[in-house]
């Protein structure tokens, strides 16, 4: 019997390599995806299937995903490349840093779901996740466009499972709090990435993908349309520092 085929964006980093890992050690059979050319070889040495692909480019993106599904249909889509601009009051920010944003968090995960859910239901079976976040459930400071966009992640989620539930393809939005990555590495300093992790003050990559496991193992009729996945120690709310203003 051919293997349970997932296909996974931002593979090559923190919570999508904990995904993609453990998708494949459950005996799936993995695209990984992302642009760091080394973690793609990593993963591609642990015996993983690997593409290149950059997200944010989301002119070139449909005719990238043709080449990279041409003899490949996923059962399984984990949308969960993502990043943040520097933390930081909207009236500073960059605008290149907003439409960065805005392509790389939401619309190449739209355009990524709309080049593989029509395979899914059209045979009537398959699993999408969204990698969203609980800043885009509630407000959070320094990160108002991340905060947009992926509340626009959830609320396209939620809408998409309501168009695929009668073909049988179930959609989960995955609502984490803080977890423990590289992806304040380019935007913090280490001294503020400590303290943000500090004092089990986050989830580990790991804790996402046993999540993600455990949903998918449960029988096709049930749906997980959305699990919050939070440090325990974390409120609602976590601040995030403005960049240059934590160390
Ligand atoms: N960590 C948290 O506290 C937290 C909380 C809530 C939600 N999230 C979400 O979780 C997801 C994963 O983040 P993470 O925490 O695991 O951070 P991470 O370690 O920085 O991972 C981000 C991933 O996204 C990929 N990516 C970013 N820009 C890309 C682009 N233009 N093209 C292709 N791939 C791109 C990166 O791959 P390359 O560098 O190889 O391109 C990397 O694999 C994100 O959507 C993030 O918003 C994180």
């Amino acid at each position: 019997m051919q293997k349970q085929r997932a296909f996974v964006t931002g593979a090559t980093s923190g919570i999508g390599q904990a995904i993609a890992l453990a998708l494949h050690a459950a005996g799936m059979d993995v695209m990984a995806t992302g642009r760091n050319a080394a973690a793609l070889d990593g993963l591609a040495a642990r015996g993983l299937r690997t593409r290149a692909l950059d997200l944010g480019d989301v002119a070139a993106l449909p005719a990238a995903l043709q080449a990279a599904l041409a003899d490949f249909a996923p059962d399984v889509l984990v949308n969960n490349a993502g990043m943040v601009a520097p933390p930081g009051n909207f009236c500073d920010m960059a605008e290149g840093d907003i439409h960065r944003s805005i392509a790389t968090n939401l619309t190449q995960a739209l355009l990524v779901t709309h080049a593989i859910a029509p395979g899914m239901r059209a045979r009537g079976s398959g699993h999408i996740f969204f990698t969203g976040s609980i800043a885009g459930h509630t407000p959070y400071p320094n990160m108002a466009v991340y905060a947009a966009t992926k509340a626009a992640l959830g609320g396209f989620a939620q809408s998409l499972r309501l168009d695929l539930s009668s073909a049988g393809v179930r959609v989960t939005e995955i609502v984490a709090g803080r977890v423990e990555s590289p992806l304040y590495k380019d935007v913090l300093s280490p001294v503020a990435r400590a303290a943000m992790y500090a004092n089990q003050g986050a989830a580990q990559p790991a804790d996402v993908a046993a999540m993600v496991l455990a949903v998918l193992a449960l029988p096709a009729h049930a749906n997980v349309g959305r699990f919050d996945i939070l440090p325990t120690r974390q409120p609602v709310t976590a601040q995030v520092p403005a960049a240059g203003k934590a160390d």
